[in-house]
């Protein structure tokens, strides 16, 4: 049966909130005298099945959950959270008898982010509840700060109503092809944060040049080449700007060295700009701009072909022709954990 009270602290604005999950009252007891003494707006219940609907209704900021629970134990109440998007980052905070290494074990697996052992130590329970929520807090700023730059990019689509989507598409086919092209881990990740991002310099150009219907002057020109510049300008604060800075820098260079903004040439171009420009023409070429229709998939394979060499990288357009079937296909289906707040829309249009 659930206990579901709440403290006098409650009232208080801006404290974490932290939920209790023990069937033990004197512990339970304990806990919550211990955690509002730590400031915590406690609320607590003597099983997991409650508990479990109580989270879902109101995240709090953090979970302790006893392992010896009957009914659903602390172990499937933490697999639950973590099988579930809005709480799969919640900290959670096991409480175990001592000596139950197997507790432990189970425990991690599940997803648990920390241990408390009975009998506990109060400045103990303080110091791992402080730890957590410093950490689940980092990880909340890191989330948000992903979230901006997708927004951002996808700003940047709004902005020209002929591209919409492009990014996203760009995204879902550059991960695809790097994939294929051997890379892994951060490196791949750059790839998929740089497609996402790759014209995001464009939001500091005037809408009058971007939506240009007609062939730009020179001044204009000048002015729209700027925007791998300003986009890697726009990174540069961000941890994430020393990976995916240089793509977005790089995106125009061209191979035999007549790109911009910086004239690099063959390997001298960061392997990730490469792919993602070959990505960003291809797409380019086949939908239409405000000067021109978009070519058929065919003709769109023949100017990529015919610019082997000079604009693309040829081992990696060759790569690029040869697997285009699968790359569509793998780009419907970007993996999960790879895309998580970096792909968040039109996965029909990718
Ligand atoms: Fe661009």
């Amino acid at each position: 049966m659930a206990t579901a009270t709440l403290g006098p602290t409650d009232m208080l604005v801006g404290n974490p909130s932290i939920l209790i999950a023990e069937d033990d009252l004197a512990t339970r007891a304990l806990l919550r005298a211990t955690l509002e003494r730590g400031s915590y707006l406690v609320r607590e219940f003597d099983n997991g099945a409650d508990a479990l609907d109580d989270i879902e209704q109101r995240p709090p900021d953090l979970v302790l959950l006893d392992i010896g629970m009957p009914g659903l134990n602390g172990i499937e109440v933490t697999q639950r959270l973590r099988s579930r998007p809005a709480t799969a980052l919640l900290p959670v905070i096991l409480v175990t008898a001592r000596g139950r290494t197997e507790d432990k074990v189970a425990g991690l697996d599940a997803g648990a982010s920390d241990f408390v052992t009975k009998p506990f130590e109060p400045v103990e329970l303080l110091a791992r509840v402080r730890a957590n929520l410093r950490l689940s807090t980092a990880l909340n700023r890191l989330e948000a700060t992903q979230d901006v730059l997708v927004a951002l990019a996808n700003a940047v689509d709004a902005k020209d109503p002929a591209t919409e989507h492009h990014c996203d598409r760009v995204a879902g086919r550059a991960l695809a092809f790097a994939r294929i092209a051997g890379l892994s881990g951060e490196e791949l990740e750059a790839v998929g944060y740089g497609a996402v991002l790759h014209d995001i310099g464009k939001i500091g150009i005037r809408e009058e040049v971007l939506l240009k219907p007609g062939a730009l002057t020179d001044a204009e020109r000048t002015e729209m080449q700027r925007h791998p510049l300003v986009g890697a300008e726009i990174l540069r604060p961000l941890r994430l700007g020393r990976l995916i800075g240089p793509i977005v820098r790089a995106h125009h260079e061209r191979w035999d060295g007549r790109g911009y903004p910086d004239g690099l040439q063959g390997d001298g171009i960061p392997f990730g700009a490469r792919i993602v420009g070959i990505v960003d023409a291809h797409d380019a070429m086949t939908h239409d701009r405000p000067y021109r229709p978009g070519m058929t998939e065919e003709a769109a394979l023949g100017e990529l072909l015919r610019h082997r060499a000079t604009q693309f990288d040829p081992w990696l357009i060759d790569l690029y022709v040869a697997n285009l079937e699968r790359i569509a296909i793998e780009a419907l289906h970007p993996s999960d954990a790879l895309t998580r707040g970096l792909l968040p829309t039109h996965e029909a249009d990718a």
